[in-house]
């Protein structure tokens, strides 16, 4: 019967080319976000903004789920109604974040693992009571110089699959987003094949320890060359070279493969995305689709800035990404979208 359910909510999730809207960003992080704007780094101003993007009017026809952080899953509207209520009532299937953040990894320095283990099992129980039905663990790997060592591959890729096999005890679909960092100068190429190495190590525990494939989903990076890497290939290329890594890496049982955007700007992650679906419709085993934070989010905070005469605007806005990536897993999306 849970099987059944895990299933039944990856499949929902994705329905209608729809995807994921990550709003789990942590205080700390939301908070920098906010800092950059001169928004007020306050919990209201955090409820204000969650707010702002749980009503947008007609998000559901593009997003199939949300992701919360735990300050965010406790938070109601302005009127009392809590979050994970609007989300339903949109029909947006409530997830939440259960990672508690990349910490140095001992002995590796430039090197994080990601924690938050320790207590998981009641913790996912207490969110399932609270509506959610998917989580999410980030862990990231970066690259440049030696890096990655095999350690910090092993210990997070360990760590991805006792999250997911918990998940699933639970009644949770876990997602599992094993970040490689888009930071530094390397090539495409090089992570190409550190994505393809990480995959194949998350997967290798994902089967060691019992995780059941067709009820879960993959969160990876696209493969791109690092932001200061001074060759920057076409939109084609990205598309190219992340497809043909995942087809190496990842097993075709997983129902869906849904992008993080890891600083891409918000219409390239979209060209990208639509491009792998222009030019692999027929061979993706999996669903293609977005779970972005930053490339969606990012146009509404800035027209928001805090202000509640900015809210209308801010959510059109929001609105508009979230429309543009469901186009784009259809492969009909193009810069003439961005016009109107
Ligand atoms: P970005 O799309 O901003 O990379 O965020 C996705 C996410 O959920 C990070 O964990």
């Amino acid at each position: 019967m849970k099987s059944q359910a895990l299933r039944d909510i990856a499949t929902t999730l994705f329905g209608d080319n729809k995807g994921l809207l990550a709003m789990d960003e942590s205080t700390p992080t939301c908070n920098k976000r906010f800092a950059r704007l001169g928004i007020p780094q306050t919990e209201e101003a955090r409820r204000a903004y969650r707010e702002l993007i749980v009503t947008t009017p007609g998000l559901g026809e593009c997003i199939g789920g949300a992701i919360l952080y735990d300050e965010t899953i406790r938070q109601h509207k302005k009127d009392g109604t809590p979050f994970v209520k609007v989300l339903i009532d949109a029909g947006i299937i409530p997830g939440i974040k259960v990672d508690i953040g990349a910490k140095e990894l001992a002995g590796y320095p430039g090197e994080k693992v990601t924690e938050g283990l320790d207590g998981l099992r009641d913790r996912l129980a207490e969110y399932f009571g609270m509506g959610a039905r998917f989580a999410k663990w980030r862990a990231v790997i970066a690259i440049g110089g030696d890096l990655p060592s095999r350690c910090c591959i092993a210990v997070n890729a360990n760590a991805l699959a006792r999250y997911a096999a918990l998940c699933q005890e639970a009644g949770l679909v876990p997602i599992v987003e094993p970040e490689v960092l888009m930071q530094g100068n390397h090539t495409i190429e090089s992570c190409s094949e550190v994505t393809e190495k990480v995959l194949r190590e998350v997967f290798c525990q994902i089967h060691l320890q019992g995780v059941v494939l067709e009820e879960m989903i993959l969160k990876p990076n696209m493969v791109l060359p690092g932001s200061d890497c001074t060759s920057q290939p076409s939109v084609e290329e990205v598309a190219d070279a992340t497809v043909n890594a995942l087809l190496r890496a990842v097993p075709a049982a997983v129902p869906a493969v849904a992008f993080l955007s890891g600083g891409q700007s918000a219409e390239l992650a979209t060209a990208r995305l639509n491009a792998m679906s222009v030019r692999f419709k027929s061979r993706l085993p999996w669903a293609v689709a977005f779970s972005f934070a930053r490339a969606i989010q990012q146009p509404a905070l800035e027209l928001w800035k805090g202000r509640d005469e900015n809210v209308l605007a801010a959510q059109q806005a929001l609105y508009h990404r979230a429309r543009c990536n469901q186009t784009a897993r259809r492969g009909e999306y193009s810069q003439e979208m961005e016009k109107v």
